[in-house]
Formats: structure tokens, sequence, C-alpha cells
């Protein structure tokens, strides 16, 4: 069951835009980790820097719902996971030069 305070996963794939990567929020800077998994990673990386926002993709949207529900339990806001295949993406759904660190 989803928490009250949990962010929903945006779903990427079919949507033929590009995104704002910051989604509306004011970061220094834009970590992508691309294909995050469970994302133990992504979330130690939103905690330690709170400045940034981090992009955890995925192409399994199971994983990606557990890691909004963990980032609600730890109180990360700075992270929104995306649904998506990791070449469209990066090949058109990020604008040019968006990407501050990437992990993969
Ligand atoms: C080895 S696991 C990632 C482990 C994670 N980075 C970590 O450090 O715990 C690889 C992940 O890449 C995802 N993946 C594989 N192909 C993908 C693609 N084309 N687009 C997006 N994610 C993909 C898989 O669903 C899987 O969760």
């Amino acid at each position: 069951m989803a928490l009250k305070n949990a962010k929903t996963t945006n779903f990427l794939t079919g949507e033929y835009k590009v995104i704002d990567p910051k989604f509306g929020g004011d970061y220094k800077r834009v970590e992508l980790d691309l294909g995050c998994g469970k994302g133990g990673f992504s979330l130690e990386v939103a905690k330690r820097n709170p400045d940034s926002i981090v992009l955890a993709a995925d192409i399994k949207a199971n994983r990606l719902s557990k890691i909004n529900n963990k980032a609600a339990v730890m109180k990360v806001t700075n992270l929104e996971t995306l649904r998506v295949m990791a070449w469209d993406l990066i090949g058109y759904q990020l604008p040019p030069n968006s990407i501050d660190r990437l992990h993969i």
C-alpha cells in the first residue's frame, strides 16, 4: 500500500516530450541514476545532497513505487522516480546539458 505522503512515479514512456528535470524545484544540480533498481544508491545520494534533485530512472515501475515509499519514510523530498526506457530519456526526454552527474 502506498504511503499517504509518498510521491507518484512519473510515467514517461509514450510521452514524446521534453521534461523539466528539476520538476519546478530550486535545485543547484540534477543527478541522474539511470537503471536505479531498488533505489538504495539514489536515496543515499539524495539524502547526502539536499541541493540536488535526484532522478531515479528505471524501466520497472514496481521498483519505483517502493522507492517512493522509502523516500517518504526517510523524508527525502529531492528525488523523482521516472519509469522510462533509458534511451528515450537520454535521447530526447531531457533537455540538452541538463544533467550534472550521471550514475549508471
Ligand atoms: C543491476 S540493476 C541496477 C542496480 C542499481 N543501479 C544499484 O546500484 O543498486 C539494473 C537496472 O537497470 C534497469 N534497466 C535495464 N534496462 C533498462 C532500460 N533500457 N531502461 C531503463 N532501465 C533499465 C533494470 O530494470 C534494473 O533495475
